[in-house]
């Protein structure tokens, strides 16, 4: 089988925005406490944060960090989080039905990212749940405010000289959905947003707000809920959120390998909403996307943990992945890339051990899971300007999706002049020769072929096993006369790089 396609640097989809390669830390679970945070671990630093797990994040390359939740800070106090750590309140969190101790806070979440480097930089999430305006200004006074006011000082006297600095802000948490603590109607909540993101203005006019999209496409209210709070907010916002998990379901792997198809259409749903809703308002202005949870999720399976009602840092969503969902989880790094014009930030969810490319265990490893390796390849050596792909393959037919193309692909033009191509071959049984046309490219060599396959699809990493799964470099490739020839092997994940 042969699927090919041309790139030419006159046309090109968009640039891409760091922030593509963003990530998520809940309350939840053991993603924050014996996750990044365990003060007492032998590799835990003064701070209490595990300088195994900051090395493992580092290397996988995330740039926005949202933050506390999810549906935890639906129900949270931020208040709660800050100050001197033995005065904190222990407090029932609902959204999990766990105890939060909150131990970890704003100040800890800041001094997690200052260890990261320049290029993280904080998304927090605001409760627009059980709480409001006040609340909201309350919290941006403390982090941003430089000095001189009631809640800056007392963030200095916390023991933060400086401020956060926090510029991208999410104006609630899957305000749609009845699971939400204190879920609201589009009216309800598009009222809400509007007044939160005003208010939020008057103080600094140069923040960027995200107001709350569909918690998923298949919600019923899905669109019109977009279309209703856009109605509300669009000058007062930057972007609008989406969120999408994916999971293998009655061994439908098929359907599966191609979850980007829904993923791509989704994307598409959602800028065609906002654009009609500024048609509508006779606006110039271009709302762009937060797709700030995005990932594979087996929310059917029962949790294999045994877990207490208000337990501590329960295992909870501690999935582990195989290589056919980190191609799966390539092939969604794909779809958001090829909508890289109008997806601004993207976060993966989570960062660790809750549906994590990260795990550690108390005390013991940290390692990296199948997924780990497509989002830090792809945020390596995805950074430049989205060449236009159109795909010319064979297709397979899927359950869920119809007849799908069996190659999956996207091509960044990096900033040095070389160009990386990002191929998911989404065939279980066989291999696809790749053909490349490369105009106005002045490509000479392969620097690199690598591939993310085995011969067992379920292959994974475990702490006993943390290296079963890699990728690997493959050579056989060519390109000579503007054409690239490289074949992709059986449900694989691929990063050709060309100079
Ligand atoms: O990421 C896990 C949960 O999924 C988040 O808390 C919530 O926002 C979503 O439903």
């Amino acid at each position: 089988d042969t699927a090919r396609f041309a790139l030419d640097p006159d046309f090109s989809v968009g640039r891409v925005d760091p922030r593509l390669f963003g990530s998520f830390v809940e309350h939840l679970g053991r993603c924050v406490y014996t996750g990044i945070f365990e003060p007492g671990h032998p590799a835990a630093d003064a701070d209490g944060l595990r300088v195994d797990v900051l090395e493992l994040v580092r290397e996988l390359g995330v740039t926005a960090v949202r933050y506390p939740g999810g549906n935890f800070v639906s129900g949270h106090r931020w208040e709660d989080g800050v100050g001197p750590a033995e005065d904190r309140p222990r407090r029932l969190d609902p959204a999990w039905r766990s105890t939060e101790t909150n131990r970890f806070g704003l100040a800890e979440f800041a001094a997690f990212l200052k260890k990261l480097g320049p290029h993280a930089e904080p998304m927090m999430a605001l409760n627009l749940g059980t709480r409001g305006v006040t609340e909201a200004v309350e919290l941006l006074e403390y982090a941003n405010h430089p000095a001189g006011t009631a809640l800056s000082e007392r963030r200095i006297a916390h023991g933060s000289e400086d401020p956060f600095g926090v510029r991208l802000w999410c104006l609630g948490n899957e305000m749609d959905g009845p699971w939400q603590t204190g879920h609201k109607t589009a009216a309800e909540y598009g009222r809400l947003a509007a007044e939160t993101a005003r208010a939020m203005r008057q103080i600094d006019p140069g923040l960027e707000l995200v107001a709350c999209g569909s918690s998923h496409r298949t919600m019923p209210t899905f669109a019109a809920w977009e279309a209703t709070v856009l109605a509300e907010t669009y000058e007062l916002v930057d972007h609008v959120s989406l969120h999408a998990y994916y999971e293998e379901t009655d061994g439908d792997r098929d359907s599966f390998l191609a979850s980007a198809v829904d993923m791509e259409s989704f994307i598409e749903q959602v800028v065609v909403t906002c654009d009609h809703v500024g048609a509508r308002l006779k606006s110039e202005k271009r709302i762009t996307l937060s797709f700030d949870e995005w990932n594979v999720w087996y929310q059917r399976r029962p949790n294999p943990h045994p877990v207490e009602d208000w337990q501590e840092a329960p295992r909870l969503l501690e999935d582990v992945y195989t290589v056919t969902d980190a191609v799966v989880v390539g092939s969604l790094l794909i779809a958001l890339l090829r909508h890289a014009d109008r997806v601004a930030v993207a976060c993966l969810a989570q960062l660790v051990n809750v549906i994590a490319p990260i795990m550690t265990e108390p005390g013991g490893p940290a390692w990296r899971q199948t997924t780990f390796f497509p989002f830090a390849q792809a945020s390596r050596h995805g950074r430049g300007t989205v060449l236009d792909v159109r795909v010319d393959a064979p297709t397979y037919a899927t359950r869920r999706y119809g007849d799908v193309p069996l190659l999956h692909a996207t091509a960044v033009r990096n900033e040095d002049g070389g160009v990386t191509v990002f191929a998911v071959n989404r065939a279980q049984d066989r291999e696809l020769l790749l053909k490349v046309a490369l105009r106005g490219l002045e490509l000479t060599r392969i620097v690199e072929h690598s591939v993310l396959a085995d011969p067992d699809p379920e292959a994974c990493n475990t702490a006993a096993d943390p290296g079963r799964v890699v990728p690997r470099l493959v050579d056989g490739g060519a390109l000579g006369d503007g054409v690239l020839e490289v074949v992709l092997e059986p449900l694989s994940w691929n990063v050709i790089r060309l100079a």
